[in-house]
């Protein structure tokens, strides 16, 4: 069987579902992992830095990795509704997942605050779309309120067969390169998805099916843990945050988060406890990036490797390169860094970001006029 049938299918038995589970799915998972060519040369440091490119499952994001799951999973129970909280990307993967289900999705999502693909998406997958005049931290707080008063079943990461699903691009990784990096880098806002990588490097080291003792704690029963011991290596799990909404480096809640990276634009992050733990435990750290970083970073990797992330994502790599020019990433080391969503997401803010650069001209309709800007936008080469 050659078909790719998506990440349920492929890690059935490292997977909470049963035989006879109907599986939803868009056929997410699988996504490719580049390796940066152009960029350590740029920088002029020997790295093997690899991009996870998250941006390519089916709408757009890796949360389609934990929503094939988590609706899998609340339609085996007999849920006819899904509810999130959302900066954009959790509410577009309910939305599709919801339909492509037959059942109904309502988003919760901060006025004015996502990202334009995104509001689009969960419009056009007919998700009841409810712009709450807060923020995330405020939509996840009525979502958990609500769920305790109607029949709604939450799908945001604190629903733990999201993490069961996120895991997977942990074992595509160690699959595809043989082992595990030394360094896996990730965006931070609610720390699910770093808490979720940890969990699939942990149940992968210690070989069939096996993982860690500690890891397990997070999975509430859910992972295929026997208690093996390690055998194979995991990476040191580095946490970058946009540095308005940046918790983890402040030790401490924030409660006004602001970034131009609206997908992280969070305060009071839902995996705190567990995203703490996987820093100890991998032996990483947190750190934070300015919009100034992340934005530098998105177009160094639109316009050096042809990647088209979107700002949030680009906070990985933003973080990555500055820790490899300082040190703290060793030359001669291997990296993985996830790029979350697809840079297609939000359009608004790549072109509000290049129109400066006077890449866009405007001409007459004639061959003297093109071959002008021809011959300009060839002088610098
Ligand atoms: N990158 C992107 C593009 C995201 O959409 C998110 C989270 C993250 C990173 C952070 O992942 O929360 O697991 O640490 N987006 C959520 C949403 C909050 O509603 O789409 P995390």
């Amino acid at each position: 069987r050659t078909r790719y049938t998506g990440l349920i299918d492929k890690y059935r038995d490292r997977l909470p579902v049963h035989d006879d589970t109907r599986i939803i799915s868009l056929g997410e998972g699988n996504t490719p992992l580049i390796r940066l060519n152009n960029i350590p040369r740029v920088i002029g440091k020997e790295v093997d830095i690899y991009v996870k490119f998250e941006g390519l499952n089916p709408t757009g994001s890796f949360k389609d990795r934990g929503m094939t799951m988590a609706v899998t999973r609340a339609v085996e129970e007999g849920s006819k509704a899904i509810i999130c909280a959302s900066t954009g990307n959790t509410s577009a993967a309910a939305a599709a997942y919801a339909a492509r289900a037959g059942i109904t999705a309502f988003v919760l999502i901060p006025e004015g605050k996502i990202a334009m693909g995104k509001l689009a998406q969960a419009m056009m997958h007919g998700a009841v779309v409810l712009q709450i005049r807060g923020n995330f931290d405020a939509g996840m707080r009525l979502v958990k309120e609500v769920a305790e008063a109607a029949p709604v079943t939450i799908v945001n990461s604190i629903n733990p067969y999201r993490l069961q699903g996120q895991k997977t691009a942990a074992f595509e990784i160690v699959e595809e390169l043989g082992r595990a990096p030394d360094y896996h880098c990730l965006p931070v806002g609610n720390a699910g998805n770093i808490t979720a990588h940890w969990i699939g490097y942990c149940e992968y080291s210690s070989g069939s099916g096996d993982h860690v003792t500690e890891a397990c704690t997070f999975c509430k029963g859910h992972c295929s843990y026997a208690g093996g011991a390690i055998v194979g290596n995991r990476p040191k799990m580095i946490g970058y945050q946009a540095a308005g909404s940046a918790p983890f480096m402040r030790g401490a809640m924030v409660d006004d988060p602001d970034t131009v990276a609206t997908a992280i634009r969070i305060g009071h992050p839902q995996s705190w406890d567990q995203a703490w733990k996987v820093r100890e435990e991998s032996g990483g750290w947190f750190d934070e990036c300015t919009d100034e970083e992340i934005l530098a970073a998105q177009k160094l990797l639109a316009q050096n490797e042809g990647v088209f992330c979107e700002p949030a994502s680009a906070a990985s790599l933003a973080g990555a390169l500055r820790d490899v020019k300082n040190g703290k990433i060793p030359e001669g080391s291997s990296i993985v860094c996830t790029l979350t969503g697809n840079g297609l997401k939000d359009p608004d803010t790549a072109i509000s970001q290049c129109r400066a650069d006077g890449t866009m001209l405007t001409i007459d309709a004639t061959l003297d006029a093109v071959r002008d800007a021809i011959l300009k936008g060839m002088e610098g080469n």
